[in-house]
């Protein structure tokens, strides 16, 4: 009702408006007043008229239904009413029209700009962060849930992120079983979006088993496969309209592809990681390893990673750098990699290639550039005295510096047919006394911080 009393002090605070007004009471030779519902005065036309208002009746203004205000005068202001409601419906709908264009605008801005930000999203947490912020730029929510179907343990895998006004965006994983009970269950089955508006009364349970006010849920689509459900919540009882759920289960169809695009790059990434781990132990097996010198390179090489800082995505490069460190071997003669004895000054020329001969095997390989550093340098020393380039401190790659210590620390742990070796404890000492000279202190540092009691029983 207010609204319509804004709009009709609205029309006649239009100069135009009110003329054609004054020029329709001048023709009828009438006079008139229009009121707003409290009876304040909006406008006096007709005024010097012979027919004075203090003879009038009143006659209510309504708009769909409402009372936006009243005009008082004679008989003849009902057309004043009539020209009256026509115009205010007519600046009604060009209201409407303009909230229609600009809600489109919005969504259509939301829309180009979730598509560019989820692009570069290779994880499903950043994707349901993303879509809390732009959801909540449309729809109320405090929860953003990513449900999905995980066919190897038939559970459902959940990720949260939540935002009140007095927190910091978190992001957390779950698992939740198939229990028939939940919202999200129901439109992974049925494939249809749901309004929830007031869960205590619906009888359903929160993703999580939280305390939930109301729930909007979808499905997550890929083609006509459901692989899940997102769905929103908010703490307290809010009333989700049927244009809030169109908005959110168009959103949830887009999140749905990438989703889908995310889960398919990573296992694709595992694939290839596998394949490149099971290339590098068929490898190993020529040399005398015991085994799984690879593995532990690996391992070492992250803990040492984790522990001096390095992002996820370096991690990655360097858990490959680790794997590949070796693979330079492939070119090593056999007799010369499996002789049991000492090296022949030629001989050990030859050995002393395989990093190159690494460089040029990862050279071949597209997307693996970055990698190529750390299998070259694991054999140069910090004080320059080692190989194939003789480079020095920090003209050594970091990863290149870390394999080394990662390497080193597993060929004096591991017995050879003519040793044994060292007990981890020794090995570490080793490590600690070569600082400065074969190895950068900074990464035996943090070494000794990765394994700070260096039991590593299972060596
Ligand atoms: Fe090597």
């Amino acid at each position: 009702m207010k609204n319509y009393m804004t709009l009709l002090k609205k029309l006649l605070a239009n100069k135009e408006s009110l003329k054609v007004l004054n020029d329709i009471a001048g023709g009828l030779d009438t006079a008139a007043l229009i009121l707003d519902i409290n009876g304040n005065v909006l406008a006096d036309i007709g005024r010097g008229q012979t027919d004075p208002v203090s003879e009038s009746g009143s006659f209510p203004v309504n708009i769909k239904g409402e009372q936006a205000g009243y005009v008082m005068g004679s008989q003849k202001a009902q057309v004043i009413v009539s020209i009256l409601t026509y115009m205010l419906a007519a600046e009604y709908n060009k209201r409407d029209l303009i909230d229609e264009v600009f809600n489109r605008y919005k969504e259509i801005n939301l829309f180009y700009d979730f598509t560019e930000k989820i692009l570069v999203c290779d994880d499903i947490k950043d994707i349901a962060l993303l879509t809390l912020s732009l959801v909540k730029n449309f729809i109320k929510a405090d929860t953003i849930s990513i449900m999905l179907k995980n066919e190897e343990t038939n559970w459902i895998d959940v990720i949260t992120a939540s935002a009140s006004a007095h927190a910091e965006e978190t992001v957390k994983n779950s698992i939740m079983s198939f229990s028939g009970e939940s919202i999200a269950e129901f439109v992974m089955f049925s494939g249809n979006a749901e309004i929830i508006n007031d869960i205590s009364l619906d009888g359903w349970t929160a993703p999580g088993g939280g305390k939930t006010g109301s729930m909007m849920c979808a499905p997550l689509k890929i083609k006509d496969k459901i692989i899940g459900a997102i769905n929103i919540a908010t703490e307290n009882y809010t009333e989700f309209t049927s244009s809030d759920l169109k908005l959110f289960t168009t959103l949830s169809y887009n999140a749905g592809i990438f989703i889908e695009n995310v889960r398919l790059y990573k296992d694709l990434k595992e694939i290839f990681i596998s394949t490149v781990y099971t290339l590098a132990e068929t490898i190993e097996m020529r040399d005398d390893y015991t085994g799984n010198h690879t593995k532990r390179v690996m391992e070492y090489s992250y803990a040492i990673g984790e522990s001096l800082g390095i992002e996820k995505e370096g991690l990655e490069a360097l858990r490959l750098s680790a794997i590949l460190h070796d693979i330079g071997k492939i070119g090593v003669r056999d007799n010369v990699l499996l002789k049991p004895g000492k090296l022949t000054d030629e001989e050990f020329e030859l050995m002393k290639k395989h990093p190159v001969f690494g460089e040029e095997i990862l050279n071949r390989i597209k997307g693996l550039e970055h990698i190529i550093p750390g299998v070259k340098h694991h054999h140069e020393r910090y004080d320059g005295r080692g190989y194939p380039d003789g480079l020095k401190e920090d003209e050594i790659e970091l990863n290149a510096k870390i394999i080394s210590v990662a390497d080193t620390f597993d060929a004096m742990t591991s017995d050879r047919p003519y040793r044994k070796g060292l007990d981890p404890k020794t090995a570490a000492d080793e490590l600690i006394r070569c600082s400065g000279t074969q190895f950068d202190a900074k990464i035996v540092d943090a070494f000794i911080k990765a394994f700070p009691r260096i039991d590593m029983s299972k060596l």
